[in-house]
C-alpha cells in the first residue's frame, strides 16, 4: 500500500471519504448562509439608509438597526437616517470622498467583522465550507503543493483576542439601544422591534462571553480558583455558554441580520411595527 495516497485512512483528492453520512451537508449550509449574510451585509452598508424607527426622533429612544450602532458620523438627508443630533461627531464632513459610502455602517461594521472572522468556531467552518482544507472529517482535502496552515496572511487571526474587547464594547452599546427600544420620544412603551433588538442584545451577548478568549481572559491565568469564588463563578457561566458557542454564533449571526431587516421595514413603511405607543 502507499501510503502516500492515504490521509487519516482514506483515498487523497477532494471529497473523497469513506464515510457514508451526508456530511457535505453542514459545509454546504455553511457556504450558503456565510454567502448570503455577506451579500446582505455588504449591501445594507452601502445602502445606508432605513435604519432608524422614532415619531419626531427628539429626545430618548428610538429603533436603531445594529449593522449601523453607534451612529459616529451621519449624513442626515438620507432616509430613515439618526438625527444629527444621535450620531457622535455629527454629519459626515464635505471632503468625504465619493467613492465611500456616506453610511455609519462603513466606520465600525469592521469591527464585529473581525470578531467573527477571526473566531474559532467560523474559522473551522469557513475553512470546511470555503477552501474545502479539509471540507470535513476524515474527507478528502483540496490538493495543496504548500499547506501553510494559519501562518502568513493567516496570522491575522491571532487577533481575535483583542477582537474580543471591541465586541465586548459593542455589547455593551446594542445593551443601550435595547433599552432605548423600550421608549419613544421619552415614552415608555413596547413594541415588537423592543422584543426584536433586546433579543439581538442577549444572543450577542450569549456568543461574546462564551467565546475561547474571554473563557481564557477570566480563567485561563489561574491555577488557584479557590482564591476568588467570583472568577470561578464567572468562568463556570462562561463555559456553559462555551458549550454552545456554535449555536450562539449562528443564532446572533441570523438575528442580527434579522434585526436590521425589521428596522429597515418598518423605517421604509413596508411593515407596521405593532407597539403600545399607538
Ligand atoms: S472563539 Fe468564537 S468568538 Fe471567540
Amino acid at each position: 500500500m502507499n501510503s502516500s495516497t492515504l490521509i487519516g485512512g482514506h483515498k487523497a483528492g477532494l471529497n473523497t471519504t469513506m464515510r457514508t453520512d451526508k456530511w457535505w451537508i453542514g459545509p454546504l449550509l455553511s457556504l450558503s448562509i456565510l454567502t448570503g449574510f455577506l451579500i446582505y451585509a455588504t449591501w445594507a452598508l452601502i445602502q445606508g439608509d432605513h435604519y432608524w424607527v422614532a415619531d419626531t426622533g427628539q429626545g430618548f429612544g428610538g429603533y436603531l438597526s445594529p449593522f449601523f450602532s453607534p451612529v459616529l458620523l451621519v449624513d442626515p438627508s438620507v432616509p430613515g437616517a439618526v438625527p444629527e443630533s444621535h450620531a457622535w461627531f455629527g454629519t459626515f464632513p464635505s471632503w468625504w470622498p465619493s467613492f465611500i459610502p456616506a453610511s455609519p455602517a462603513v466606520l465600525i461594521l469592521m469591527f464585529p467583522a473581525m470578531f467573527r472572522f477571526t473566531c474559532y468556531y467560523y474559522r473551522k467552518t469557513y475553512y470546511r465550507a470555503f477552501t474545502g482544507t479539509p471540507p470535513g472529517c476524515s474527507v478528502g482535502a483540496l490538493p495543496q503543493k504548500n499547506y501553510r496552515g494559519e501562518t502568513r496572511f493567516l496570522l491575522v487571526q491571532n487577533l481575535h483576542r483583542y477582537a474580543l474587547y471591541f465586541a465586548i464594547i459593542f455589547v455593551v452599546i446594542l445593551s443601550y439601544d435595547a433599552v432605548q427600544a423600550f421608549f419613544r420620544d421619552g415614552k415608555f412603551g413596547v413594541g415588537v422591534g423592543s422584543i426584536i433588538l433586546t433579543l439581538n442584545a442577549i444572543f450577542l451577548a450569549c456568543y461574546t462571553f462564551g467565546c475561547h478568549s474571554f473563557r481564557h481572559l477570566i480563567g485561563g491565568s489561574t491555577n488557584k480558583f479557590s482564591c476568588s469564588a467570583a472568577r470561578y463563578t464567572a468562568w463556570k457561566g462562561c463555559t456553559k455558554l462555551n458549550e454552545k458557542h456554535m449555536n450562539w454564533a449562528w443564532t446572533s449571526l441570523f438575528w442580527v441580520a434579522g434585526s436590521d431587516v425589521y428596522v429597515r421595514l418598518v423605517s421604509s413603511g413596508v411593515i407596521t411595527d405593532y407597539n403600545t405607543w399607538g
